[in-house]
């Protein structure tokens, strides 16, 4: 039996089946807590044998679900054609694991009785606004992470409890923003909309998420920076938009910054404010795929700058350095530049005092 549960154990947490599409969860990892002994988010299917679950005919598991022994509060209805969330859910499910089905209603009253619920994972689904029931999550003072990435969402659900730390809307056709679902969420840390349809953002409308520190934002129409977003933020992806300039300053507010992204856009040199990417709090910037014919100006600290395919011709220290010295210099790790009209040879041959710490450097 010992070498058995091992081995059980041994296929549960095997990360070997988690790489593709079908279970990227909005492509941000999943923050399993052990101590709290959150269950694998992964399908039980071919990965535990059914001995496993319900062998004690275990209270309540619907007859569409497997139940696990080991994690008596976890509900995988995962991957198996289910037109709807079964009904008489056990009291006690803290974890429903409902992704790849093709649920497209949410019944106001489902969820009436599982008001324990920490974890709800609808992903891959089709649900729309107009199909999830009114005030459907409001009960549920305990649900911290809600995942409902490729679904046919065009909003934002609303009446979300406050409890939320992670939510999770990649890949739906959200088109617009509203402040009122955001009202309340004074917790949320993780919201991923990459992926939707949002052509503008007034930053004001998140003015509720008061602990917010990753923003995906990528994959949109945004053709203008979102002004005014919560300065908590320290992880934010604007790649794949249409971003064309920034505001001047746009950056300034956000003391915590540490990951920007903004590949893939129509960035251009002449159009941004010389100190715009000039960061003190920042370690990682892409700008690859965008228009600049320059190395922008950025702060010494910064440690990644993907800056590959561009049209830069020109290479200039003080992008990195405005004076070199023992104690001042550039704290780049890796540099890429390839993709862009340089050649090594068109390094001045002060580089190396300033980009002195630099492991890699692509041109
Ligand atoms: C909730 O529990 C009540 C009482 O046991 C039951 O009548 C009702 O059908 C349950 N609702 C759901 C959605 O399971
Ligand atoms: C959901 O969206 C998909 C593709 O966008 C579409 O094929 C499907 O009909 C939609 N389902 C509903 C219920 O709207
Ligand atoms: C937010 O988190 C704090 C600390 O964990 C908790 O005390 C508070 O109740 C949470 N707020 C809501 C609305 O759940
Ligand atoms: C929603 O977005 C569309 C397109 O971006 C815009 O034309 C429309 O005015 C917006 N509606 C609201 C209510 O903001
Ligand atoms: C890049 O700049 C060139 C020259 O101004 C322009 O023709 C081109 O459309 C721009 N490309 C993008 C993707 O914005
Ligand atoms: C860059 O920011 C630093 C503060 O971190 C400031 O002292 C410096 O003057 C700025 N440099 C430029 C060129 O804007
Ligand atoms: C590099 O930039 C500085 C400041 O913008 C400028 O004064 C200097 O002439 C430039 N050097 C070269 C070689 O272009």
């Amino acid at each position: 039996m010992g070498v058995r549960f091992l081995s059980l154990l041994a296929a549960l947490f095997s990360a070997t089946t988690c790489a593709d599409d079908y279970s990227d969860y909005g492509g941000l990892p999943v923050n399993f807590n052990r101590e709290d002994n959150d269950p694998s988010l992964l399908t039980l299917s071919g990965r535990i044998s059914h001995n496993y679950f319900r062998p004690f005919g275990i209270q309540g598991c619907p007859s569409a679900c497997d139940c696990p022994i080991q994690w008596l509060n976890a509900i995988y209805c995962d991957n198996r054609d289910l037109g709807h969330v079964p009904f008489t859910l056990p009291r006690r499910t803290r974890y429903l694991y409902v992704q790849g089905n093709r649920i497209q209603h949410l019944p106001a009253a489902i969820f009436s009785n599982t008001t324990e619920l920490k974890w709800l994972v609808l992903d891959r689904n089709e649900i729309g606004n107009e199909a999830i029931g009114n005030g459907v999550f409001s009960s549920l003072s305990q649900l911290e992470n809600l995942y409902m990435n490729h679904n046919n969402l065009t909003e934002v659900p609303t009446l979300l409890p406050g409890s939320l730390k992670d939510l999770r809307l990649a890949h739906n056709r959200i088109t617009n923003l509203s402040s009122e679902p955001f009202r309340d969420l004074v917790n949320l840390t993780i919201l991923l909309l990459q992926g939707n349809q949002l052509s503008a953002i007034d930053g004001n409308q998140m003015k509720g998420l008061k602990s917010i520190v990753h923003l995906d934002l990528s994959n949109n129409h945004l053709a203008e920076f979102p002004e005014n977003l919560p300065v908590t933020i320290q992880q934010l992806y604007c790649s794949r938009n249409a971003l064309g300039s920034l505001p001047p300053g746009c950056f300034a507010q956000f003391e915590r910054l540490l990951y920007l992204r903004l590949g893939h856009n129509s960035l251009d040199s002449d159009r941004l404010a010389r100190d715009v990417f000039n960061v003190s709090s920042l370690i990682e910037l892409d700008l690859g795929y965008n228009n600049f014919t320059s190395v922008p100006l950025v702060h010494q600290n910064l440690r990644y700058l993907y800056i590959e395919a561009n049209r830069i011709d020109e290479f200039n220290v003080t992008s990195f350095c405005r004076r070199v010295s023992p104690v001042d210099y550039s704290q780049m790790r890796i540099l890429r530049l390839d993709g862009n009209k340089l050649t090594y040879n068109q390094l001045p041959s002060d580089w190396i005092w300033c980009l002195r710490i630099i492991a890699q450097i692509y041109i």
